[in-house]
């Protein structure tokens, strides 16, 4: 057997496998799934049960370290996260040079790209020590910058962080706690979104984690390639969904429009509209954390006391596109973004920090690829071929 860069390069024969549809990038150990029967695991642990009797930190490591830590270690890694939340006070001014208007995408992704400027020395990255502290850093920091971005949309004052608060609660205050007056953190708001961030936590090459290895096989300083990691979700194909389901929500109960009409529209493929939180590249069947996602609306939203009539036309949308053969035949069902605007909305949160709510979350698996795939020996940069199909050799004209 010879490997494929030999055979490419013997054969001159290549694929051309337009969204990588078929091209498997990497091995990994971090997360299986099985797209026909809606199977996802983490390091060998089903969603289920990791989103059922684990917290955002604990699966963190898990997929960072490959084990469930002990509680010794879990308690070493959530202290150290806590004791890593300050920015640098130039960082705070850093948001001071962006419009209140940016959408915190952006403030986001710019940040953790700036914070590679503060720590020069993650550019050593074989560096066992330099690596451990960087992961620190953007588990500690990326929630003190997303609620920055809030509060700069919002014209309020940034707060610094409350160490002796856990993960989520900590950030549930710095995006909705003010100067002025106390704030108290909701349990079940608190526990909500731990659930909603484990959920988002890894999924093997989806199209931002394959960008940070990308931009990580060149052996690029993780700060700079997990900024790039934020960028490519941004887009409404893959994190932006979340944002632009609330949206689609939203027109249809403006216009008055029924749910029919409206399916009937994305049927005919009018104008490209489509059924936003619909579809995903690998699950064929279902998406496992849709279905927990939906539990969770409806016992954010009753525990909350909130009546949200864009999760009943959500309902009906799901109802009627799973009926119809246009959704049966092309095997589309809701993913794991199509109710999670409606829990976020309920929470508080706009519907521009929807997205930045997916960023936290798809971190830790971000880390992990990034430095799974640093201590492969055996990685090379990332550059697929391409089929030219442009002009043939020309002669430059006489003028
Ligand atoms: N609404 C209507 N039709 C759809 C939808 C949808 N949401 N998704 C796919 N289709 C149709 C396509 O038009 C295509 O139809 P055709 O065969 O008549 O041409 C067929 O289903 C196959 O779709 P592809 O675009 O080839 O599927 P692909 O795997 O490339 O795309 C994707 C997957 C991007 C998720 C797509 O389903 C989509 O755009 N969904 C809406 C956006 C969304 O919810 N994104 C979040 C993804 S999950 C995540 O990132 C967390």
């Amino acid at each position: 057997s010879i490997d494929i860069s030999t055979f490419t390069k013997q054969t001159g024969y290549t694929t051309i496998d337009q969204g990588f549809v078929n091209t498997s990038s990497t091995q990994s150990k971090i997360t299986y799934i099985d797209g026909e029967k809606g199977i996802l695991r983490y390091r060998g642990y089903s969603i289920e049960d990791v989103a059922t009797n684990s917290t955002y930190l604990e699966a963190a490591f898990l997929l960072i370290y490959g084990n469930l830590p002990t509680a010794d270690e879990l308690g070493e890694f959530d202290e150290k996260i806590r004791r890593h939340t300050l920015l640098h006070e130039d960082l705070r001014r850093f948001f001071d040079g962006l419009p209140s208007s940016a959408h915190p995408m952006s403030v986001l992704s710019s940040a953790v790209s700036a914070l590679s400027t503060y720590y020069e020395e993650s550019s050593s990255v074989h560096d066992r020590e330099q690596v451990e502290i960087s992961t620190i850093r953007l588990l500690a920091k990326l929630p003190v910058i997303a609620a920055y971005a809030h509060k700069k949309s919002l014209g309020q004052a940034f707060l610094y962080p409350d160490n002796s608060l856990s993960f989520v609660d900590n950030f549930l205050k710095l995006n909705f706690g003010t100067m002025a007056e106390p704030y108290e953190v909701n349990p079940v708001v608190s526990k909500a979104l731990d659930r909603l961030l484990i959920l988002h936590e890894d999924h093997e090459q989806n199209a931002s984690t394959s960008t940070v290895r990308l931009v990580g096989s060149t052996q690029a300083n993780i700060f700079s390639s997990i900024s790039a990691g934020i960028n490519a979700l941004y887009g409404p194909l893959h994190g932006g969904a979340n944002e632009a389901v609330l949206k689609m929500l939203g027109e249809i109960k403006e216009s008055g429009e029924s749910v029919e009409k409206f399916v009937e529209r994305v049927k005919n493929k009018e104008h490209g509209v489509k059924l936003m939180g619909f579809g995903h590249r690998v699950y064929k069947n279902f998406d496992p954390r849709a279905k927990l996602v939906k539990e969770s609306a409806d016992e954010v939203l009753t525990a909350l006391g909130v009546q949200d009539p864009l999760l009943d036309i959500a309902k009906e949308l799901e109802a009627v596109a799973l009926a119809d053969d246009y959704f049966i035949e092309r095997k589309l069902y809701p993913n794991v973004d199509f109710y999670t605007g409606v829990i976020y909305k309920a929470m508080g949160f706009p519907p521009r920090m929807f997205t930045v709510l997916f960023a936290i979350g798809r971190l830790p698996g971000w880390i992990a690829h990034w430095r799974e795939m640093n201590e492969d020996t055996n990685t090379k940069i990332g550059r697929p071929q391409q089929l030219y199909i442009g002009e043939p050799a020309r002669d430059w004209p006489v003028r």
